[in-house]
This record gives structure tokens, C-alpha cells and sequence, in this order.
């Protein structure tokens, strides 16, 4: 159609760029419909509207939905509109099921004598092999010896890496360096728990996200880790000559091979374009995504968040997301960050008070001069939270600030474009001209300033201090009865001074000397601002002439290789070094600070005046009094502040009035004096950090790793199906795929192959977590020969429909009414046989009977997840008859050709006094309409109401489903 630019309903809005510097472009210029309500819109309802415009077909978008969009200050909350995203981005664990769906279509098509080369991606997809696939077998034990991994696939071994972050420290994310990359869940509870490995991965979707955007992975790694990681990509192959076979034969497709250094974020923003180019327009970047980091990019002004697996296939087969139009609330940002707070006091700052805001559902975007103080990991990471703070997205259109991070990816000719097309579209945001300001659905403001850095402690992480009432807070805890808050220490001892001696010098020690300060990465790596503000902080301390005082036992645990070698790269390290910060070791085994032992004068000090010494560190966890039991006082500050307190030996000190200490001639030097500005961290990390780091992702991305460039896979345009494969396997969506659409069959004499209540989740449906030794998916197992110990996980199996159909309702959780009590069983209507109800199904299907499912109240609920509606599918479901459905899981019944039908208000099973023993026919007119009564009968008869929303809804249940829908599209080609 876009050839043919007269016949596009927007064809009329085109427009070329024009510039001696790069070649003409053309693009739909929103501003051409001269409509002012443009200029009001949020930029990132601009962003929906211009794709809505250029996507404008009449089928799967409208130009109805274009209106609704302009019209957005009066639709938002009301008009439901089809938005179709330039990108789609999978990961391995849902990219299975997509790709497996993609190449049994081109066999289907194949057999009609169908050129199987046509079946592609019609959005283009990036498909990331790398971190589930790694979940599913390794988790935390990849973190141990490789004598500590146990072979049954996921088995998790608690290693000293992977212990849960205590409570209350949950909002600033629990994550461990050293942890693999891409490798989310490292230190979460979840994740290390007994939980069944499919599980964590399968839920990805629907956990609260880490801080951090940057994981920052080792540049040497110890033998035995690489050793693991090969290991894995072996016991992985079957999945990943899969994904090989699809990088060489789809078009439109880009797979991302599991390099095993790969850094999953990254990866991300390597993909990013802001602009895109194709079908010869360019046009802004947006994506939707099956990764719960995806939202990460809104941060750079791209417009994407996450969805569930059917729907990100759906989109991959050329259909649009449908949704509400949004509430905008406008973020307006202003005042001036407090000096002393880093990056991660300030996001965190920032996600507090939009948590408090109660932003549901929502979108968010940032506005107000307060936001050119934000740098570009900064929104990344505000962004990256915003499942913490329940919106949708938050978006920070694109400024200079962004410009000037994409020339890590970008040439500085493909940023001109860049720039000159933003501006002609008004999608390019200068913070500090409030004359372009959008209209919000409501504004919240906050005051930069407000946010106060803070450490926690003395004993626990969530008693949080702010650093100015530091010394008072400690005084106060001295004072108070023993507790978390208290010591107490009686009056008269709280002066005393203890002299002693290390290395031949006398010092003398006091409650609230400093004697352990440990700078690390823990949850700071993610964020390498807050470790260069350390090294730089160290090195002005140096250069003032500061010093800290020897017994202080000093470590510096980097997370990574790759934090030491940005440290070392910004000439920073050496002043660590002076100021007693060595590198002792990585991973978060060593956030338990220095093993070295105190010094034995220092314990005999302590002992004598039995004083409260302290530990200083930068971890985010461990407030055990582990550090050493003569430490009774353990705070946790950022890399800086852990610097600053080292250097002034006491926690008892206000650093904003009171000297760090002396130089050399005898001046007072105070923290504001040595605290490297914002400026000077900025361009250090700018400049260096990550440029280095992108550098050497584009390097690895080049190479590949050894690994995927040595696996064997099939040139050939359908894949070579391995029937031992108990992971790939071809399903049998497309097994009666007749050419012509038949018209649309009523149901006849279906029975209820389940009789459910209310709130029947996803994960009822389809359980992700392990295989249960007696159900039918292990009967299935077991004929292929596998032991329990390698049945592995639902969701590790999702390439397979055998084991997924078997899976499908065999939750130990499901309550059945036909069977009267909970568990995955059914009862066989004609013959009054209870059975597995995979087994009940088979023997219906058999015997040629349709079947249908009764349930109550927000069936589907839980998170999105694909089996939940092909599993039902495949067993031979045609109708769910419900009270209300989960608005995505209604999408995918109605995806995979299942009519979701509802009961009239006011009805239900009981009211209706069905039994759910009765045979039903469903009714369905040869022309059916969106949103039409059905009438059903069961001797008696009732209407529901067929929730088909549009024309596309009627054309995938008459089609069967989206697969053969597409499947059939291609025939006409
Ligand atoms: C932000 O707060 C600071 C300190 O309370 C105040 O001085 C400043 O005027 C405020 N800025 C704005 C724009 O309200
Ligand atoms: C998040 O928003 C959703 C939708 O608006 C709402 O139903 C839910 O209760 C909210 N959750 C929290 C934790 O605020
Ligand atoms: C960071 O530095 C870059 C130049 O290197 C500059 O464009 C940008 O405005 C700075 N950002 C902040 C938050 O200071």
C-alpha cells in the first residue's frame, strides 16, 4: 500500500528532509494536519499518533484511531485505539514459542505448495539469546564451584552470592555483582530459593524490576565460571541451533547470539535507533517487548513497555497492540539536585515520590528544567523502576542529553538526520523552554532539592539517616536503650578516648571511629556515576592532602573486572590505592567486607573502652554485625560518603559543617571541597565508562562468540524438525489448514471440559513451574526416556506443545466443581471418569466432541502468558463462557481462534442453575458482528455476549486463530 503513496489515507501528510549532509528523507509529518491540538499533546502520545498515521490501513488501524489520538484531552481513559510499534523484542524464552510457531507455518505452507520463504517477521523483531535460557539451567549456581551444580537442570544451590537481600532494601533493588549478566534474578529470594527454575524466568514479566540498567560484567572471569558457561550452552544446543537456524533464515529477523559476556541492558540500547528507517520512511523508534526491562527505554525517548507472548507474536505477524488511550501525568522536575546526592539517591528519590503520587496504569512523562540534570543512565534507571511506582511507562522525550548518549551508537551523520527530523515533527525537547510545554491529564511536581542523601544503619538497612543529622542521630543512639536505634552508653563514657598504638604511631579511638570502610559495587555498579564519584573523590582527597588513617581497615571490592578497568581508564585508581582502597576481590561473596582480621591493637582498644566502633560500606545488605562482632555500629552509604567517613575516621561528624580534616598546611578541608561536581563525574562516565563500554559490546556483538559461530545448523528454508527433541518440536496449530476460511461454524453439542469459579489465573491455566512426577506431561517425558531429574521446567518446555498441551490446567491449585475438590483432574462426562484433564480432553477430541470451558469472575487473570490460551487451544476448547475475562488473556483466546463469551449482567453458572454436566450449543450467525449476543442452549436457552471487539477480533476466530489468518494471507501473495 505505501508504495503507492495517493492511496495511503494520510498520503497527503508527507514531507521530505531536506540537507545538504544527507540524503533526502521522507516521513508523515503529523504537523501538516494543522490541527493546534497537536501541539498540546503529551510527546509520547505524538509518538503513538504518528504511527498510527503512517500505519493507517482501514483494517488493523483506522484513521478513527488517529482522530482518537488528536483527541486525545477528551478520549484519554475512553477510546481504545490499535498502535502499531516499529519494533518487537524478544528474548529466548518467549522467542521459542514465536519461532517455533513461524517455522511450523512455513511447513504448513510448504505442504499447499506454498513458497515456505514468504513466512517472515512482518515487524522487525530483535530476538535476544541470552539470559533465560541461562535462568532456566543456572540461577545461582553458576555462582559455586562447578562440584556445587547440580545436573538436574536448575536445581538451585544456595551459594554465599545468592542469599536474599533482607527486607526493606527491596527498593533499591537486590542484585550482586558478580552475578551473570542478563541474569536478573541473581540475589532476589525468588531465584535462589527452591522455587522450580522454569518458574523464575516465566514470571519475568510480572517482577519488580531491578535498579539498574547497567550490569557491568567481568572482563576475566575465573576458569570455572567460563567452564559453566560452556557447559550450559551445551546442554542448551537443541534451543540454540533453533535460534540459528532462524538468524540465517528469517528476514526481518536480528538474533542476538548468546554471547556469554553479552550485558543483557545493553544490548538494549545497542538496538536502539530513536529514528527508524523502512518502507521508505523514517519514522520514531518504539517497541514492544517481552522482557520486564523493556520499559528501560522510554528513558531515551522511546515509547515501548512490556507485553505477553502472544501478544508480542501477534505484533511480529504484523498486527497492532490495542489499548486504552492513556492518562498522561505530567512529572515536572525542578529545583537543583543536592550535591552530595548520587545518581541512585536521586532515582530512588524520584521513584518514592511518584510511588507516593498513586500513578496506576498510567503513563508518565518528565518535564521541567530539572530534568537536564538527569543524565541518560539516570532516566534509564528512573525508567527501569516504573513497575515500582505502578505506571505504564515513563518517558523523557528526547533532548540533547540523549543526543549526546546516542553517539555511542550512532554516526554523527545518522544523528543529524536524527535531530532535524525530531524538530520538524516537534519530538525534540529543550527542558528549559516552558513556552512547549504539553497538556497533562495532571501535573505533579517535585523539587529536586528535596532529595537528601541518606545512610542507613547503625544496625539495620531500613533506618535511614540523612547525612546533615548524621552526628546527632549517632549521639542520639548512644543515648537510647539497646535496640536498633541504641547503645546505651551512660553519659560519662560517652567521651572516652582510648590511645593506642599501630605501626609504631599512637592513635587514639573513640564511639563512632571509623575502623572498616568498604567502597562496593554491589548495587552500585549498575550505575557507574556513584564509583567514579568515589575514585574522583579520592583523588581530590589526595590531592588536598588528606590521607586515612592506617588501622582503618580499607577494601574496595569493584563488582567486575569491568569497574576496575573503568577505574583504572579515568586515572582514579591510584589514589584509591593511596587512600588505602585496594582492590580485594569481586562478587558480593565479598560484601561481607574485608577477611582480614583488625588489627589486634585496634579489637584490644575497642575492648578496653568498649567503645561503638563502626563499619562503613557501601553494600546493600549485611547489616548483621558480621563484619566483625567488636563492631557494633555497621552503616551503609554510598561509594563517596563511604570515602568521606573513612577519611574523617568518625561517623560522629556533620559534614556539612564540621572538617574532613587538615592539609598539609594546616588548613581545615571540608567534604564540599574534595566532592567531585555532577560535571566532572558526567563527563567521566560519558566520555570514558561508557563509551568504553559500548565499545566493547559492538566489539563482542562483531565476534559472536566462539560458542554460536561453531554450532552446526540446517541452511534450508523449512527446519529440519529432530524427532528425539523433547524441547523443539513442530506444533499442530496449522494440522487442518485448508485453504479457504470456512464460514463460521456453530458449536454443536460441546461439553464443559471444566466447570470453574472465580479469578482463575494464568497460572492455573498453564503452570510454568516444574513437571509433577505423576501428571501427563512426565507420562510423556518418560516415553522419550527422560528421568524426573531431566524434566526441567513448563517453562524451559515451551518449545514443545506436546509437554505444553500435557501441562495445560495441571495446576495442583485448580478447583474444579465437576470433581468437587482442587487438582488437575476432570471428570469424562459420558463415561464418569475422573481423569487427568489432558487425558479427558484426548478422549473428547477423539471422539469428535467440541468442548467449551465455564468459569466465573477475571478468568485469565495473572500475567500474560501464551500456553494459557494455546494449551486450551490445542486440547480442543472452541468457547470459555465467563462472567468477566482479563482484558490480555480475552486478546489471546481470541489470538488463537477461542470465542471468549460472556454471561449477561447479572447471570452466571448458578443463577442460570447450570450443572455443568449439560451438553451446549453455541449459536453463531454467518455474519457474525463485533459484539454481538449469541444465543446458547443447553434444552433451555441464554445469551451471552461474544466479546469480539473489532472486525480484526471476527476475522481471527473465523480464520481460526492469528496463525492461520496469516498463514492464509499468504496464499493470495
Ligand atoms: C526547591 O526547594 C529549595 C529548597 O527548599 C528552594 O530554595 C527552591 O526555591 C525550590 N525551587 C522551586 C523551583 O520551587
Ligand atoms: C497498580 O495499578 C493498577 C491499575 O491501575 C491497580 O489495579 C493496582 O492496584 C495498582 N497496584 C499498586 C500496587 O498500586
Ligand atoms: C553530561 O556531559 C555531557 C557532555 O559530555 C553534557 O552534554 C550533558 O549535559 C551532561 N549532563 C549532565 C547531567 O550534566
Amino acid at each position: 500500500g505505501l508504495l503507492f503513496c495517493t492511496e495511503h489515507p494520510f498520503g497527503h501528510l508527507i514531507d521530505t528532509l531536506q540537507s545538504e549532509q544527507y540524503e533526502e528523507r521522507r516521513y508523515f509529518n503529523p504537523q501538516k494536519l494543522s490541527d493546534v491540538r497537536y501541539e498540546k499533546l503529551p510527546f509520547c502520545m505524538r509518538v503513538l499518533l504518528e504511527s498510527t498515521i503512517r500505519k493507517c490501513d482501514g483494517f488493523y488501524i483506522k484513521t478513527d484511531d488517529v482522530s482518537s489520538i488528536l483527541d486525545w484531552q477528551k478520549q484519554q481513559n475512553q477510546a481504545e485505539i490499535a498502535f502499531s510499534p516499529a519494533r518487537v523484542l524478544l528474548q529466548d524464552f518467549t522467542g521459542i514459542p514465536a519461532m517455533v510457531d513461524l517455522a511450523a507455518m512455513r511447513d504448513a505452507l510448504a505442504k499447499q505448495g506454498v513458497d515456505p520463504n514468504l513466512v517472515n517477521p512482518r515487524c522487525p523483531t530483535d530476538l535476544i539469546v541470552d539470559h533465560s535460557l541461562q535462568i532456566d539451567y543456572s540461577k545461582c549456581a553458576i555462582q559455586g564451584p562447578p562440584s556445587t551444580m547440580d545436573e538436574s537442570h536448575g536445581a538451585t544451590v544456595r551459594s554465599p552470592a545468592c542469599r536474599p537481600s533482607p527486607r526493606g532494601s527491596s527498593s533499591s533493588g537486590s542484585h550482586c555483582a558478580g552475578q551473570r549478566p542478563g541474569h536478573r534474578g541473581g540475589c532476589t529470594k525468588a531465584s535462589c530459593s527452591d522455587a522450580p527454575s522454569g518458574r523464575s524466568a516465566a514470571v519475568q514479566i510480572e517482577n519488580t524490576p531491578l535498579l539498574c540498567p547497567f550490569h557491568l560484567q567481568p572482563v576475566s572471569e575465573p576458569d570455572t565460571m567460563i567452564r559453566n558457561q560452556e557447559m550450559e550452552l551445551i546442554r542448551n544446543k537443541e534451543r540454540l541451533q533453533f535460534f540459528k537456524w532462524c538468524s540465517k533464515t528469517f528476514k526481518n529477523i536480528n538474533v542476538v547470539p548468546p554471547d556469554i559476556n553479552t550485558v543483557h541492558q545493553l544490548n538494549l540500547e545497542y538496538l536502539c535507533q530513536v529514528v527508524q528507517e523502512g518502507e521508505g520512511f523514517i519514522y520514531p523508534d518504539s517497541v514492544v517487548g517481552t522482557d520486564s526491562h523493556t520499559t528501560m527505554i522510554n528513558g531515551l525517548g522511546i515509547l515501548g513497555w512490556g507485553v505477553g507472548g502472544i501478544e508480542s507474536e501477534a505484533v511480529m505477524l504484523g498486527q497492532p497492540v490495542s489499548l486504552t488511550l492513556p492518562q498522561v501525568v505530567g512529572c515536572k522536575l525542578v529545583g537543583t539536585i543536592n550535591p552530595l546526592a548520587t545518581s541512585i539517591d536521586t532515582v530512588l528519590g524520584i521513584t518514592k515520590h511518584l510511588r507516593q503520587a498513586g500513578i496506576g496504569g498510567k503513563f508518565v512523562e518528565f518535564f521541567g528544567p530539572g530534568v537536564q540534570q538527569l543524565s541518560a543512565p539516570d532516566r534509564t534507571t528512573i525508567a527501569n523502576m516504573c513497575p515500582e511506582y505502578n505506571a505504564t511507562v515513563s518517558f523523557f522525550p528526547v533532548d540533547d542529553i540523549t543526543l549526546q548518549h546516542f553517539k555511542h551508537t550512532s554516526t554523527d551523520h545518522t544523528l543529524v538526520v536524527l535531530e532535524d527530523y525530531l524538530k520538524s515533527i516537534k519530538l525534540f525537547r529543550s527542558y528549559g523552554d516552558q513556552s512547549e510545554e504539553p497538556q497533562y491529564s495532571e501535573v505533579i511536581e517535585m523539587n529536586l532539592s528535596s532529595i537528601v542523601p541518606h545512610v542507613s544503619g547503625p544496625k539495620r538497612p531500613q533506618d535511614r539517616v540523612a547525612v546533615t543529622c548524621m552526628k546527632e542521630d549517632f549521639i542520639n543512639c548512644l543515648n537510647e536503650k539497646v535496640g536498633f536505634k541504641g547503645f546505651h552508653i551512660s553519659k560519662e563514657k560517652q567521651a572516652t578516648q582510648v590511645p593506642f598504638l599501630h605501626e609504631g604511631a599512637e592513635y587514639n579511638l573513640a564511639h563512632g571511629s571509623v575502623v572498616i570502610a568498604a567502597v562496593i559495587s554491589c548495587t552500585n555498579n549498575c550505575n557507574p556515576s556513584v564509583m567514579l564519584a568515589a575514585g574522583l573523590l579520592a583523588k581530590k582527597a589526595v590531592e588536598a592532602g588528606l590521607m586515612v588513617k592506617p588501622y582503618i581497615r580499607t577494601s574496595l571490592v569493584p563488582g567486575s573486572g569491568t569497574v576496575t578497568h573503568y577505574l583504572n581508564t579515568s586515572g582514579v585508581l591510584p589514589y584509591l590505592r593511596k587512600l588505602g582502597f585496594e582492590v580485594v576481590g569481586y562478587g558480593c561473596a565479598t560484601c561481607v567486607g574485608n577477611t582480614a582480621p583488625l588489627p589486634e591493637s585496634v579489637v584490644e582498644a575497642i575492648k578496653q573502652g568498649d567503645l561503638v566502633a563502626c563499619g562503613v560500606l557501601s553494600g546493600n545488605r549485611h547489616l548483621e554485625g558480621r563484619l566483625c562482632d567488636c563492631i557494633r555500629a555497621n552503616y551503609l552509604a554510598s561509594p563517596p560518603l563511604v570515602m568521606a567517613y573513612a577519611i574523617a575516621g568518625t561517623v560522629s561528624i556533620n559534614l556539612e559543617t564540621e572538617p574532613l580534616g587538615v592539609n598539609s598546611e594546616g588548613k581545615d578541608v571540608y567534604l564540599r571541597d574534595i566532592w567531585p561536581s555532577k560535571e566532572e563525574v558526567n563527563h567521566t562516565e560519558e566520555n570514558i565508562v561508557i563509551a568504553s563500554m559500548f565499545k566493547e559490546l559492538r566489539s563482542r556483538m562483531e565476534k559472536g562468540s566462539t560458542f554460536w559461530n561453531s554450532l552446526e545448523s540446517a541452511e534450508s528454508a523449512l527446519f529440519p524438525w529432530d524427532p528425539k527433541s523433547t524441547y523443539i518440536r513442530c506444533p499442530s496449530f496449522f494440522s487442518k489448514l485448508s485453504k479457504e476460511v470456512c464460514t463460521p461454524q456453530s458449536i454443536e453439542g460441546a461439553y464443559p471440559l471444566l466447570f470453574l469459579g472465580d479469578k482463575v489465573t494464568t497460572d492455573h491455566i498453564s503452570p510454568a513451574g516444574s513437571i509433577a512426577r505423576v501428571s501427563a506431561a512426565a507420562k510423556y517425558l518418560q516415553s522419550k526416556r527422560l528421568t524426573p531429574r531431566e524434566f526441567n521446567s513448563y517453562g524451559a518446555r515451551r518449545g514443545n506443545d506436546a509437554v505444553m498441551t500435557r501441562g495445560t490446567f495441571a495446576s495442583i491449585k485448580l478447583q474444579n466443581r465437576l470433581i468437587g475438590k482442587t487438582g488437575p483432574k476432570t471428570l469424562h462426562i459420558p463415561s464418569g471418569q475422573m481423569l487427568d484433564v489432558f487425558e479427558a480432553a484426548e478422549r473428547y477430541q477423539r471422539d469428535g466432541v467440541p468442548l467449551i470451558i465455564l468459569a466465573g469472575k477475571e478468568y485469565g487473570s495473572g500475567s500474560s502468558r501464551d500456553w494459557a490460551a494455546k494449551g486450551p487451544y490445542l486440547l480442543g476448547v472452541r468457547a470459555v463462557i465467563a462472567e468477566s475475562f482479563e482484558k490480555i488473556h480475552r486478546n489471546h483466546l481470541v489470538g488463537m481462534g477461542i470465542a471468549p463469551l460472556q454471561f449477561l449482567p447479572g447471570q452466571n453458572a448458578d443463577s442460570l442453575e447450570l450443572c455443568g454436566k449439560e451438553r451446549f450449543t453455541i449459536n453463531i450467525p454467518q455474519e457474525l458482528i463485533p459484539r454481538q449476543q449469541l444465543i446458547t442452549s443447553t434444552g433451555k436457552s441464554f445469551s451471552v455476549m461474544a466479546l469480539f471487539e473489532n472486525d480484526m477480533d471476527v476475522a481471527f476466530f473465523r480464520h481460526g486463530g492469528i496463525l492461520k489468518y496469516v498463514a492464509r494471507s499468504l496464499y493470495s501473495l
